[in-house]
């Protein structure tokens, strides 16, 4: 989806711990690594020459069934990407991140709508009766300068 909304002359990068299968569609180029290893992310910054338009993060950590910790985890690893989209994205950029309904949540909103010009949230149709997954979407990043 995102190769085809980029076009031939865009660049989809995707970055995850698992290593991916590649895929067909030649604008899309696969990373294996941690979002948070200042390798990856200067790997990720050369392949996006410099800046991205736009971060997308369906990132999750394993969840354990133990809900403080999985929970925990979730915000943390939110709290990593939108330290990294904000070093990566350029002015006006969007970010869409996955996040879990948590008591945090009002938290990392706000936090989001101090960098972003909009904010909102969203549930996919196809996410699943029950989840606790809900997506933000921020747009018209705000450089701190
Ligand atoms: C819900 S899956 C989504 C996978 C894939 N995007 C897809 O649609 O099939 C969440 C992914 O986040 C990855 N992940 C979790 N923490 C990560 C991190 N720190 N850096 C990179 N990937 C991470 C996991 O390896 C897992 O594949």
């Amino acid at each position: 989806m995102a190769a085809r909304a980029v076009g031939p002359t865009g660049r989809v990068v995707g970055v995850d711990l698992q290593p991916l299968d590649p895929l067909p569609e030649r604008n899309v180029l696969l990373v294996h690594g941690d979002i948070s290893d200042p390798t990856v992310q200067e790997h990720v910054a050369r392949l996006c020459d410099g800046k991205a338009d736009v971060v997308l993060s369906d990132l999750s950590p394993k969840l354990s069934g133990i809900k403080a910790r999985d929970e925990a985890q979730a915000q943390d690893l939110a709290d990593r990407v939108l330290a990294w989209a904000s070093a990566l994205l350029r002015a006006d950029g969007t970010l869409v991140v996955k996040l879990f309904m948590s008591e945090d949540l009002q938290r990392y909103l706000h936090v989001l709508r101090e960098r972003f010009r909009r904010v909102r949230t969203t549930r996919p149709e196809a996410t699943r009766k029950g989840s606790a997954e809900i997506y933000a979407v921020a747009t018209g990043f705000l450089t701190p300068d």
